[in-house]
């Protein structure tokens, strides 16, 4: 009877024993549980392997954005991971200053006299995308100059536009009547327009892009 009690304690000390080390495993594995955000990216993302978002066209999409600050940058990035498509950075030949007003006075002048600087690069195999979606900062109520020049300089006919802008607070400005105007062979969709920041809301995105036809 005793040996009984004695195997029974044995057994139950075992038990407790490995419960312990499976929860202490668990702890220390270093895989952090994914966040309800990532759980929720995983949904739309492109790049993961997950489920993406259905283009509905089945067209080839290009994310184009010019970006000083780093914001349409962060919105850029965001689009292309709900999106099959690439992306691609416009750059200036000649930087502009890092001193924050001396752009604003020089994009004030440059806005005004349509001056359209000269781009570092152009996009590979620009003819294979149907569908480009163009990023811009609101520069004096319309697109910045770096922007101007890649839509005059690009071969865009027949092409679907798809138009992103974020500004700091006076709203998207004529810059979508000037994109028309610098696309006119092309057929130029809603502009998501967005105020300025380094993380935007997912929700809103997918609205947009559902609404322009990348929706589910
Ligand atoms: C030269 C210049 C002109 C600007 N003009 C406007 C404007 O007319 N309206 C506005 O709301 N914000 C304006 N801004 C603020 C930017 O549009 C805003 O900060 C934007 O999110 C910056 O994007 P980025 O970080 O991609 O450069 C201007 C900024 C600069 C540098």
């Amino acid at each position: 009877m005793r040996i009984k009690y004695i195997v029974l304690a044995c057994v139950m000390l075992a038990i407790i024993a490995f419960a312990t080390i499976g929860i202490m495993h668990n702890k220390t594995s270093g895989v952090p549980e994914p966040s309800k955000e990532s759980q929720q990216a995983a949904v739309v993302s492109s790049k993961g392997g997950e489920k993406t978002l259905n283009n509905n066209q089945n067209k080839k999409a290009l994310v184009v954005y010019y970006s000083y600050t780093g914001n349409t940058r962060a919105l850029a990035e965001q689009i292309r991971q709900s999106v099959d498509g690439d992306i691609f950075e416009i750059q200036p030949v000649t930087p502009y200053s890092t001193d924050y007003d001396t752009v604003v006075n020089q994009g004030k002048k440059e806005v005004e006299s349509g001056y359209k600087p000269p781009l570092k690069k152009k996009v590979d195999n620009l003819s294979s995308y149907e569908v480009i979606f163009v990023g811009t900062p609101i520069w004096w109520y319309t697109i910045a100059p770096p922007v101007a020049t890649f839509l005059s300089e690009s071969e865009l006919a027949g092409k679907t536009i798809i138009p992103f802008c974020t500004h700091g607070g006076y709203g998207a400005g004529h810059s979508l009547e000037d994109i028309k105007k610098l696309a006119p062979k092309s057929q130029v969709l809603d502009e998501l327009v967005l105020s300025g920041s380094n993380k935007y809301e997912q929700k809103e995105i997918l609205a947009w892009l559902s609404k322009v036809g990348f929706g589910e």
